[in-house]
């Protein structure tokens, strides 16, 4: 394409501008006046009222009230680091056309923040949760964001469940407890009601939920996404990063001390191991489904709580990531990074999984509430390295100056005018797949298996493994005070595996329900209609 290539260090590069060290030089105000004394107000007499006309000091103050935004409503509690992507080779060229992922001669800068998901900013790093590795790549053709996971399936199966599982996994929303752990009656409420979860909630369960080191983490795209190449030819993929450290976990007696000893356990190992030059490497590799595969499988691509096992399809590793500089500043980049599954470069698009495409909406949507503005994609962190052209104008905080007269489209004056990019010059151009159907408020049915690859994954686990899954439900179904709750929860246990369903109704003081109370969602039931529905129309 017609783009410039970047390197290593673009980035960096770029955020040169913005830095500002004030290591010996005089204090100002934002004015750029000297201060000369900072330590008392301007007051009328030493013992009397302070004046409004201390503008210092009202700048000072001001700074301070207005120095919180909004958390994130979720995976609020993150630690970030800077580093490269490179390729090993072009071999993905006949899959995709994305630059960052078939020039080996390129080094795309990277962004990556992990994060717990439940807790609030100030919460403990070692709890039981799902981890975020979410990674922004500024690739030359633009920024790609891979918004992923530790775990490679999730909760629910369309993104419309997504406000109910927030509001069940966050504190109850009176007393506000418990922070950041789901042992309480709510999420288990939620879940036990929500078969779909039960897959999911066998990875949560596991050690897998309590990594030792960001360092030795497993991160996955988790959706089925499309790769389109230069002919315009689709293929699915799945995207996953191996930590070359290995996988591993602590156990849950560690993680319970370190969330009393040193709350910041998981934070300070990654700073201090990039300070040290030990750094955190992680190997991208990628499933790839031809189109004409789409239906092969017993379980359906554009299901989240589904990954294709690896004897089906097997991983083929194409690059590595090194995470080599912590971030200056903590609010500025950490926090205000802000990734988006829909941030896309020519060579991959999504598909309709039902949760990515809600995923679509709500980013973008929750940072306008996060920053007040639509103009968080002009603060440094987030700056692309390729080139902004465009006729997007006023707003709060706008940081770049438009010149020119016309910020319209079409125009004829030629003053400020950016252009169309054809395809070859790396214009985005949406993979034109093929699309009908009835409107209606339904799920496929392709969707309906809850259990077997809860069985496979249960099935696959060590005796160790096995006993600390136990061992976690006892810990948090234990803490679930309503019985019915804990003998839903073994009822849809026993769906996966007797063994399961008894050993950990032993620990909770329920025996296993021989007929399960609930048998789906109801989301089957409008299925059966709709399915109906199509029969009739067609
Ligand atoms: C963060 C929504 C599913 C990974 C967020 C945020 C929202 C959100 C609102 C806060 C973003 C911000 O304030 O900048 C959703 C919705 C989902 C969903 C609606 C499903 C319908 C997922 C899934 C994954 C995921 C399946 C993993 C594949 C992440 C990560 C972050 C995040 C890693 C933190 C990004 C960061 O470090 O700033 N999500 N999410 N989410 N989500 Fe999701």
């Amino acid at each position: 394409t017609g783009s410039s290539s970047v390197n290593e260090n673009s980035k960096n590069e770029q955020l040169e501008q913005f830095r500002n060290d004030n290591t010996d030089q005089y204090m100002t105000t934002d004015q750029g006046v000297r201060i000369n004394h900072t330590d008392d107000s301007l007051k009328s007499g030493s013992r009397g009222p302070t004046l409004i006309e201390d503008f210092h000091f009202r700048e000072k103050m001001t700074h301070l009230d207005h120095e919180s935004i909004p958390e994130r409503v979720v995976h609020a509690r993150g630690s970030a680091a800077h580093g490269y992507f490179q390729p090993y080779n072009d071999s993905l060229k006949q899959y995709t056309k994305a630059r960052f992922l078939t020039d080996p001669e390129e080094r795309t800068p990277v962004f990556v923040r992990f994060s717990t998901v439940v807790g609030s900013r100030g919460s403990a790093d070692t709890v039981r949760d799902v981890r975020g590795f979410a990674t922004k790549f500024y690739t030359s053709e633009g920024n790609y964001d891979l918004v992923g996971n530790n775990i490679p399936v999730f909760f629910i199966q369309d993104a419309i469940k997504f406000p109910d599982l927030v509001h069940a996994i966050k504190p109850h929303p009176d007393s506000e407890m418990p922070q950041a752990t789901a042992a309480h009656d709510n999420f288990w409420d939620f879940a036990s009601l929500m078969p779909e979860t039960t897959h999911m909630l066998l990875w949560v369960l596991s050690d897998r939920a309590i990594p030792r080191s960001f360092r030795m983490m497993d991160g996955f795209g988790v959706h089925t996404f499309r790769f389109v190449n230069e002919a315009g030819q689709g293929t699915f993929v799945k995207l996953h990063w191996r930590p070359l450290l290995g996988a591993h976990s602590l156990v849950w007696d560690e993680a319970q001390k370190l969330g009393g000893k040193d709350t910041d356990w998981l934070r300070r190992d990654l700073w201090e191991a990039i300070e040290k030059g030990d750094y955190p490497e992680f190997e991208l590799s990628v499933q790839l489904v031809p189109e004409e595969d789409e239906f092969k499988y017993d379980f359906d691509l554009l299901d989240a709580t589904k990954l294709i096992p690896e004897e089906i399809v097997p991983r083929v590793p194409v690059g590595k990531m090194v995470l080599n500089r912590n971030p200056d500043n903590f609010f500025a980049e950490t926090e205000q990074v802000a990734f988006h599954p829909g941030n896309l470069v020519p060579g991959i698009d999504v598909t309709n999984d039902p949760l990515l495409q809600g995923r679509l909406f709500s980013y973008l949507d929750t940072q306008l509430n996060r920053f007040n503005s639509s103009n968080f994609t002009e603060v440094p962190i987030n700056r692309p390295v390729a080139p902004v052209h465009n006729h997007h104008g006023a707003g709060f905080m706008k940081m770049t100056i438009g010149k020119g007269k016309a910020n319209y489209w079409p125009n004829s004056t030629g003053d400020g005018n950016p252009k169309m990019a054809p395809e070859d010059e790396g214009g985005y151009v949406h993979y034109t797949e093929k699309v009908e159907g009835h409107k209606i408020r339904a799920r496929s049915a392709s969707f309906r298996d809850h259990y077997s690859q809860a069985t496979l994954f249960w099935n696959s686990m060590t005796e160790v493994e096995k006993k600390h899954i136990v061992e976690a439900a006892h810990f948090e179904l234990g803490k679930v005070e309503r019985e019915d709750i804990r003998r839903r929860m073994v009822g849809n246990f026993a769906k996966v595996s007797k063994e399961l369903a008894e050993r950990v109704a032993a620990g909770i003081g329920v025996d296993v329900p021989t007929d399960s109370d609930i048998e789906s969602t109801g989301n089957f039931e409008d299925n059966a209609a709709s399915e109906k529905m199509r029969k009739g129309n067609s």
